[in-house]
């Protein structure tokens, strides 16, 4: 039997079923609860390797697996994008310091469904920029949801978050974007966080996808490290993300992965 049920658009785009997602709600759910039982193990003197350690073991206490421990070759549980890191940041030996901000994304596969998302955590006291580009970030992540509806298109979701990104005087990031999810971690089509009103697929009911906006407070240019994973911006300036995985129905969107304690952002919590 083909596990990949439903129908491909003509960009390639599956179209799920009704009952798929029971699926999403499931895996998104315990991706979000494991970010949620992070936060308090997030403080200065705290080491990244020891938080995806803890990532790990939640993981597995859940009975699920880790869709990023073995991908492309990549070993953790997590990617922990401290300060300037924009994403896909290497848990280590480093210790937090006072007023760093970092992302923690965790993606899980349960009963063959992926969720996957990723917020910002603080350590000590953090500055009013910091603060003002995790806001930001957050906010805009949120307008690009509201946009994610039956007759917009992607581009629609891509203008609102770069239109709203740039008023703030901040860059989104071009290098990385959303993806399509579902039965598997990466598919069509590339959710761009920047765009052009009415461009690109039209959305339609069943379509799962992440949006997963990545904003620097300077240049949008970024480069990887020797590491081959680790993505730092060009100009070493301090960059925040926010993800959800979402799926599209008759009227709008349901997000799979909001936070079960109402964490995702500590103002303005979804
Ligand atoms: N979770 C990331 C995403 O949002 C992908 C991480 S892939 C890894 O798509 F290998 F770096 F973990
Ligand atoms: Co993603
Ligand atoms: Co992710």
């Amino acid at each position: 039997m083909d596990e990949h049920k439903g129908r491909l658009t003509k960009d390639g785009i599956r179209i799920h079923e009704a009952a798929d997602f029971a699926g999403m709600r499931k895996a998104g759910e315990l991706a979000a609860r494991i970010l949620d039982e992070i936060a308090e193990h997030v403080f200065v003197g705290q080491t990244t390797g020891e938080i995806d350690r803890i990532i790990t073991e939640k993981v597995e206490q859940a009975g699920a697996v880790s869709a990023t421990i073995g991908y492309k070759g990549y070993r953790h549980a997590s990617c922990i994008s401290v300060n300037h890191v924009v994403c896909h940041g290497i848990p280590g030996d480093k210790k937090l310091k006072d007023g760093d901000i970092l992302n923690i994304d965790v993606t899980v596969i349960v009963d063959g469904w992926f969720g996957d998302t990723s917020r910002m955590y603080t350590a000590g006291q953090i500055s009013r920029k910091a603060e003002r580009l995790i806001q930001v970030t957050h906010d805009s992540l949120m307008l690009g949801i509201e946009a994610a509806k039956p007759g917009n298109t992607f581009g629609d979701i891509g203008s609102a978050i770069q239109t709203y990104v740039e008023r703030q005087r901040m860059s989104v990031v071009r290098d990385f974007c959303g993806h399509g999810l579902g039965r598997v971690f990466h598919a069509p089509p590339n959710v761009l966080h920047y765009g052009r009103p009415g461009t690109g697929p039209r959305l339609e009911e069943g379509m799962f996808f992440t949006i997963e906006p990545m904003v620097n407070l300077g240049r949008p240019e970024t480069k990887i490290l020797a590491d081959d994973w680790t993505a730092v911006t060009r100009d070493k300036s301090l960059s925040a993300q926010f993800e959800h995985s979402i799926g599209i129905t008759a009227t709008g969107c349901e997000i799979f992965t909001p936070s079960p304690a109402n964490l995702f952002h500590p103002t303005n919590p979804s």
